[in-house]
C-alpha cells in the first residue's frame, strides 16, 4: 500500500486529504501537525475545520486509510510521497515585511524531511509559494550526500473555504507542475495518477515548475481583482443611482466577462487574496518590474478602502456618532459556511466600531470561538452571542457582514420591534431584500445603491 503523507493540518491539508483517503482506498493518507491540540481536534468530534460535508467524510475514512498523528519523523520516513501543507503567512519582519511569505516553516519542513528520510520521496508543494520556491527546497533536499534524491512537484490547491468538498470532488482542474526531465515528468506522473481516481484525465493539466507556482497566484490575483473591480463601481453607483447588482448582472451576460466573483461586498476577506497578492507584488518589484507590482497592489488597496468607506457610509446616516451605542455586527467569518475569520472585513469593521466607541455585540453561525480569538484585547469592549435576535435587541444598527443564509430567512420584524429607532440595516453582502425591510419601517442601506 502506498504511503501518502500531509505535513499541515489545516484548511487545505486537512479537506485535501479527506478527499484522497475517501476516493482512494488504495492508498494510506496520514496527516501530521506541530500543533498536537489540532490533531486532537481531527482525531475528535469536533473537528477543527468547518466545512459543509467535511465530517462525514473524516468519519468514514478515519482509523481506516486515514490517520492524524503528531510522530512527523516516523511519518516522514515511512512516507512515499509526502504533501507539504504548511502556513506560509506574509513575513512581519526584515526585507520584503508586510509583503513577502514568511518561508520559515517550509524551509524547517524541508529539513525535517531531509532528516528523517531513508529513502528519496515526492515532494508535493501544496502550500501557495512565491515562483521558483521549488528551488530553495531542492536545495536543501538535494544539496546533502545521503545517496538518495527528492522530486518536487507543485500541486497548488484551488479550493474555496465553505465550498472545499464541492471544489474537491469536483475540480475545475488540477494542476501539476514538474521538472520536464525523466524523473520529473514520472513524479508529476504519480501525483496525476492519485487524482485520476476521480477526475477525468482532461482537467488534469501539467505544467513546468514554475507556470504551476505562478498559476496559483495569478488566480488568486484575477479574482480578486474582479471583486475590486466591481466595489470600485459600487461607490460610483452610490453617488449616480446606478445599481451595482443589475450591472453585474449585465456584464455578467457576456461569455467573456462571464457572472461569477462580481458580487459587490464590503470587500473581499481570508487568508489567500491579500497576502498571496502582496507576495506577487513583492515578487514584481524584486524582479524589477514597479509597474506590475503598482497594478496588483491596488486591488489591495481598494479592498481595504471599500471596507472603509462602508464604515464611513454608515456613520453618516447615523448622524456620525455611535460613541455609546449598541451595533449589531451580523456574521464574522470571512465568508458564509466557515468559521474561518482570516483577513475577515468583519474584524475590520468591528476596530472601527470600537474606535468610535460603539458597542458591538457580535454574532456568527460558526466563528464565534475565532472572534472571541481576534478580538481578545477588546472583550471587555465587545458583546458575543449566538442568537442574531438578542444581538440586535436594542441596537441602533445592524452591520450584515457575512452572507450567511440564516440572515435572509430571519424574523426581520420581529427584530425591528425589538431595535431602537430609528432602526438601520447596512447590507454589507447584498443578501437582503432592502424593499421588504423598508417596508417593515428600517432604514436601509446596502453596497453599490443610492
Ligand atoms: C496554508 C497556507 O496559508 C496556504 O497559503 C497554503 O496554500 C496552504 O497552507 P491553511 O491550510 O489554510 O493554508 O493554513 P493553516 O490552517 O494555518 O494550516 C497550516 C498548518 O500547518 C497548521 O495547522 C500548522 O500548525 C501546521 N504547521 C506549520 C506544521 O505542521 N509545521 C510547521 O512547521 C508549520
Ligand atoms: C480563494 C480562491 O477562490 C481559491 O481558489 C483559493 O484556493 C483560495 O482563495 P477563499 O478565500 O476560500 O478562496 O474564498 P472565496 O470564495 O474566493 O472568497 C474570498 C472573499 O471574497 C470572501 O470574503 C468573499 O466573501 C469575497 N467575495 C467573493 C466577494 O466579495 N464577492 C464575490 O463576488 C466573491
Amino acid at each position: 500500500m502506498k504511503k501518502i503523507l500531509c505535513i499541515g493540518a489545516g484548511y487545505v491539508g486537512g479537506p485535501t486529504m479527506a478527499m484522497i483517503a475517501k476516493k482512494c482506498p488504495q492508498y494510506q493518507v496520514k496527516i501530521v501537525d506541530i500543533n498536537a491540540a489540532r490533531i486532537d481536534a481531527w482525531n475528535s468530534d469536533n473537528l477543527p475545520v468547518y466545512e459543509p460535508g467535511l465530517k462525514e467524510i473524516v468519519e468514514s475514512t478515519r482509523g481506516k486509510n486515514l490517520f492524524f498523528g503528531v510522530d512527523i519523523d516516523e511519518s516522514i520516513k515511512e512516507a512515499d510521497i509526502i504533501f507539504v501543507s504548511v502556513n506560509t503567512p506574509t513575513k512581519t519582519f526584515g526585507f520584503g515585511a508586510g509583503k513577502a511569505s514568511d518561508l520559515q516553516y517550509i524551509e524547517k519542513t524541508a529539513r525535517n524531511i531531509l532528516a528523517a528520510s531513508e529513502n528519496g520521496k515526492i515532494v508535493v508543494e501544496k502550500s501557495t509559494l512565491p515562483v521558483r520556491t521549488a528551488e530553495s527546497m531542492e536545495r536543501i533536499l538535494n544539496g546533502s550526500n545521503k545517496g538518495f534524491r527528492f522530486n518536487i512537484v507543485s500541486n497548488p490547491e484551488f479550493l474555496a473555504e465553505g465550498s472545499a468538498i464541492a471544489d474537491l470532488e469536483n475540480p475545475d482542474r488540477v494542476l501539476i507542475g514538474g521538472h520536464q526531465s525523466k524523473e520529473g515528468l514520472a513524479a508529476v506522473e504519480e501525483i496525476a495518477k492519485i487524482y485520476a481516481n476521480w477526475v477525468p484525465r482532461e482537467k488534469i493539466i501539467t505544467t513546468n515548475l514554475w507556470s504551476s507556482e505562478l498559476s496559483k497566484l495569478t488566480a488568486n490575483a484575477f479574482l480578486a481583482q474582479r471583486i475590486s473591480s466591481i466595489n470600485s463601481l459600487s461607490a460610483l453607483c452610490e453617488k449616480t443611482g446606478a445599481n451595482i447588482d443589475e450591472i453585474a448582472n449585465a456584464i455578467g451576460k457576456d461569455t467573456r466577462i462571464g457572472s461569477k466573483f462580481l458580487k459587490a461586498s464590503i470587500g473581499f476577506g481570508g487568508s489567500c487574496f491579500k497576502k498571496d497578492i502582496l507576495n506577487l507584488v513583492y515578487l514584481c518589484e524584486h524582479y524589477g518590474l514597479p509597474e506590475v507590482a503598482s497594478y496588483w497592489e491596488s486591488v489591495v488597496k481598494i479592498n481595504e478602502w471599500q471596507t472603509n468607506r462602508s464604515v464611513k457610509r454608515v456613520l453618516r446616516s447615523m448622524f456620525n456618532t455611535i460613541a455609546g451605542k449598541k451595533v449589531a455586527v451580523f456574521g464574522f467569518a470571512f465568508k458564509a459556511n466557515t468559521n474561518d475569520t482570516r483577513e475577515s472585513p468583519a474584524h475590520l469593521v468591528v476596530r472601527e466600531l470600537l474606535e468610535e466607541r460603539a458597542i458591538p455585540v457580535i454574532t456568527d453561525c460558526k466563528a464565534l470561538p475565532d472572534a472571541k480569538r481576534d478580538l481578545n484585547d477588546a472583550l471587555d469592549k465587545v458583546q458575543l452571542t449566538e442568537d442574531p435576535y438578542e444581538a440586535a435587541r436594542d441596537a441602533h444598527a445592524i452591520l450584515l457582514c457575512t452572507e450567511w443564509q440564516q440572515y435572509r430567512d430571519l424574523d426581520w420584524k420581529k427584530i425591528y420591534n425589538s431595535m431602537s429607532k430609528p432602526a438601520l440595516v447596512f447590507d454589507g453582502r447584498n443578501i437582503l431584500n432592502g424593499e421588504e425591510l423598508k417596508k417593515i419601517g428600517f432604514e436601509f442601506i446596502s453596497i453599490g445603491k443610492a
